[in-house]
């Protein structure tokens, strides 16, 4: 009834500004042969002069703002695609999640439309410009330098689908659904579908919409007959008794399945998810979702998939949140733009919350060529686009209009734009709260802007939650961005001591950033200093951290300071390897999970004799730590101290050999026990997949862990040997990162030397292909190492 093709293969791309290539004669047969998703700047090279960020006056100001990679320009997009005979009878709409950036579409020499916001779905009805058989559709690129404050990608960067639809069909995101719990034993579910007739008669069309359970049954079936001119909303409102509901530890999907018919012929299906839940937003408890208080143990995220850059790929995504989730993490806010559909797709699946974001920016600039350059024109498009999409997940908590959006400061533009933008969210979706992070909370309170949306977000307040609790009485609140600690994997520095102070770090030769958590810029705190402000603050819903992963591009504290040139924010690294912080969350997040961690590495020659800060963050209050075999003593979690509060710390002599700690319960039995080895030298190549099968769709992912190791199988924790590797057999590698923020090595070359003793290598089917894979790890002087995978 409705036929979907994704476009994904026989694409043809070229750099630069081709505008007659949307002539139906042009041969692109040079143009390199893509497939979309694509991200054009990914494989690099990397350089300081991309994006390059200086003053008026020419100093720079910043080398790996946006990464480091050539993402800025123009770009072109050439497809032939070809449609059926009967063609002229149908309408064809053309359907882009997102086109990074200023993009314009033709069709047959025609321009179909454009869409400057590079994170918005949208799409075009192109029917009026289609023939029956080939069919050419251009697609330009227009990225401006100085437009992102991190690496935005390059190029249609999502998928791109071409729909076919009988002349009445229902509209593009065309159902709404919203469910509400009488009690506990019966959920009403109103349903609006929005149908098209592009005939020219009025005609009798029949809506049927049957639900399905989580389980697979029919529980629903209701029909609706209405007289439908040009376009026309259905309304249905149907029961369910004993309803399953969604929840983040079990999220129970629905499916409503619309069917419209004429005259009792089939003319349009199409299926929505959705789940049944109630959430409530209580400014004196916090959040409940169906009943159930519920802290957010939340991340940021940005959209990039390191390595991979941002062509979306749904594997690589499901990567992230399950690392995520075995943090113990529960929600995700999409900083600062909408995200893939296939995010929320999987949010809904795998149980997460999320806060989906609009803008980073309004009318006044944070970079000279971003958002407000299209503000007027496109904000209303772009935020219904985004609501309209997005509005059945049941993922979806609340809608965010903007972030640090400088218009706090303005007490004209401030309250009118947030207004705007509120009244927006409001009549595409009442069902959600509206929320803002603000950056400069007295101001915004001030000016009106906090009291606007329904529930304001703080970034970096912890010190102040009590004072605007009590500024905005019935306001529910939660820290919309939290910590901002910065570190990088495995790079310890000695002393530690000078460091221990909030609000600081230290600049090094090598570009990196001490790993003890305890470094942060100004704005911002250590992850400890966050925690004791939400004990201490009950009404606080929650946090979400500044990052759950780094991200290309920002590279805080080195900005002026190539090659660095990503994120230092990361509670995971770029390639997916989690930073000690990731167990000090998962600590507090998750205290299932037994979580016995310490640090640093214990393979410091040249230390011998000097203090060495252990820290250890566990789930558990007392830990006793031997090294040796010779006690260093019992620690216990302290409340007073805010650096004992939540971790433990000894301060020993370094010695080479083993630390290991052991966690006791209240009752003073041993729990865990956790040893960390001083490393000889490195001898040996592991490699740990995270996955032993993979589907032959061409977009599933493995991820192969790769380690160095001594011959007695210890992690060499400074090891940076290059290592090489090779596929037999019907897979291919589509990168390898070791997460140093510094690298400026390709991603997508099969080599890599390690950093500080790891790197990833990522790994994806071919289409249509299957079988077994083998993946050799190859480096002088170590003890080769052979992965296998199965395609299945
Ligand atoms: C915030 C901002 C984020 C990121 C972060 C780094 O102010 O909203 O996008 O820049 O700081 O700490």
């Amino acid at each position: 009834m409705r036929e979907i093709k994704l476009l994904k293969y026989g694409w043809k791309f070229k750099k630069g500004d081709y505008p007659e290539s949307i002539k139906i004669s042009f041969n692109a047969s040079d143009w390199e042969e893509v497939r979309v998703p694509h991200d054009w700047a990914i494989k690099g090279p990397f350089s300081p002069d991309n994006d390059l960020r200086t003053t008026k006056e020419g100093k720079v100001e910043g080398t790996g703002a946006t990464g480091g990679l050539p993402h800025t320009g123009k770009g072109w997009y050439r497809l032939k695609f070809n449609l059926p005979e009967d063609v002229k009878k149908k309408r064809v709409r053309i359907e882009f999640d997102g086109v990074m950036s200023h993009s314009k579409v033709y069709v047959n020499e025609k321009l179909a439309g454009e869409w400057h916001y590079g994170y918005s779905s949208f799409a075009f009805d192109i029917t009026e410009y289609v023939q029956p058989r080939e069919n050419i559709l251009t697609v330009s690129v227009d990225n401006k330098p100085n437009s992102s404050r991190w690496y935005p990608g390059a190029g249609i960067y999502r998928n791109v689908r071409l729909v076919i639809l009988n002349p009445v069909h229902i509209s593009l995101w065309g159902t709404y659904i919203t469910t509400h719990l009488i009690d506990k034993k019966e959920a009403r579910i109103d349903i609006r579908t929005e149908i098209e007739n592009n005939t020219d008669k009025e005609l009798s069309v029949e809506t049927e919409s049957v639900i399905i359970s989580p389980d697979g049954k029919k529980v629903v079936s209701d029909t609706v007959k209405k007289s439908l001119k040009e376009k026309e909303m259905v309304y249905q409102e149907v029961f369910i008794k004993s309803p399953v509901l969604w929840d983040i530890k079990s999220p129970a999907l629905y499916t409503l399945c619309s069917t419209v018919k004429i005259n009792g012929e089939k003319v349009d299906y199409y299926e929505t998810r959705f789940g049944i839940r109630e959430t409530i937003f209580d400014p004196e408890k916090g959040f409940f979702l169906n009943g159930n208080p519920l802290k957010f143990q939340g991340v940021c995220m940005h959209h990039d998939l390191g390595p991979i850059g941002t062509a979306i790929n749904k594997s690589a995504l499901k990567r992230q949140l399950s690392i995520l989730k075995e943090m113990g993490c529960n929600a995700i806010r999409t900083s600062h733009n909408p995200p893939a559909p296939e995010l929320l797709e999987l949010t809904d699946e795998m149980g997460f919350l999320v806060i989906d974001e609009a803008f980073d920016e309004w009318k006044i600039p944070k970079c000279a060529n971003g958002y407000n350059t299209i503000f007027d024109e496109w904000a209303e498009k772009d935020l219904r686009a985004m609501i309209r999409r997005d509005r059945n997940h049941p993922s979806v908590i609340m809608w965010s209009i903007g972030n640090e959006i400088p218009e706090q400061e303005d007490p004209d533009n401030g309250p009118k734009l947030a207004r705007f933008l509120h009244n927006i969210c409001k009549e595409e979706d009442p069902s959600r709260p509206t929320t803002s992070a603000f950056n400069i909370p007295d101001s915004a309170i001030k000016n009106g802007l906090a009291g606007i949306v329904d529930i304001p977000g703080w970034n970096y307040q912890p010190h102040k939650y009590g004072k605007y609790h009590q500024l905005l009485p019935g306001k529910p609140m939660y820290g919309s961005e939290t910590a901002s600690c910065i570190s990088s994997r495995g790079e310890y520095f000695f002393p530690v001591e000078e460091e221990r102070y909030i609000n600081n770090y230290y600049k090094r030769a090598n570009l990196q950033v001490n790993s003890y958590d305890l470094s942060c810029p100004g704005w911002a705190t250590i992850p400890d200093v966050e925690f004791r402000a939400q004990d201490d603050h009950p009404f606080i819903m929650g946090e979400f951290v500044w990052t759950g992963f780094d991200y290309l591009g920002e590279p805080t504290p080195y900005y002026k300071e190539w090659p660095s040139r990503s994120s230092y924010f990361g509670i995971v690294d770029l390639c997916g390897i989690p930073k000690d912080r990731f167990y000090l969350y998962q600590s507090r997040w998750a205290p299932e999970k037994g979580t016995l961690h310490i640090l640093p590495h214990w393979t410091h020659p040249g230390y011998e004799g000097k203090i060495t800060p252990v820290h250890c963050y566990t789930s558990w209050d007392r830990v006793e730590l031997f090294v040796n075999g010779k006690s260093c003593g019992v620690k216990t979690k302290d409340p007073r101290n805010i650096l004992n509060r939540y971790r433990l710390v000894w301060y020993i002599v370094y010695e080479p050999g083993e630390i290991k700690a052991v966690a006791y319960d209240s009752k003073g039995n041993t729990v865990k026990e956790t040893t960390v080895r001083t490393a000889g030298a490195p001898a040996e190549i592991v490699l740990i997949p995270d996955r032993k099968e993979i589907t032959g769709d061409g977009e599933d992912m493995a991820f192969v862990y790769v380690e160095i190791t001594d011959a007695k199988g210890t992690l060499c924790p400074k090891a940076d040997n290059l290592i090489k590797f090779k596929v037999e057999g019907p897979a291919e590698i589509v990168a390898v990162d070791n997460g140093d923020p510094t690298s400026t090595e390709p991603f997508y070359h099969p080599y890599r030397k390690a950093f500080n003793g790891k790197c990833v290598v990522y790994f994806r089917s071919i289409e249509g292909k299957k079988g077994n894979v083998k993946l050799i790890a190859q480096s002088e002087g170590l003890v080769e190492c052979v992965a296998s995978i199965t395609v299945k």
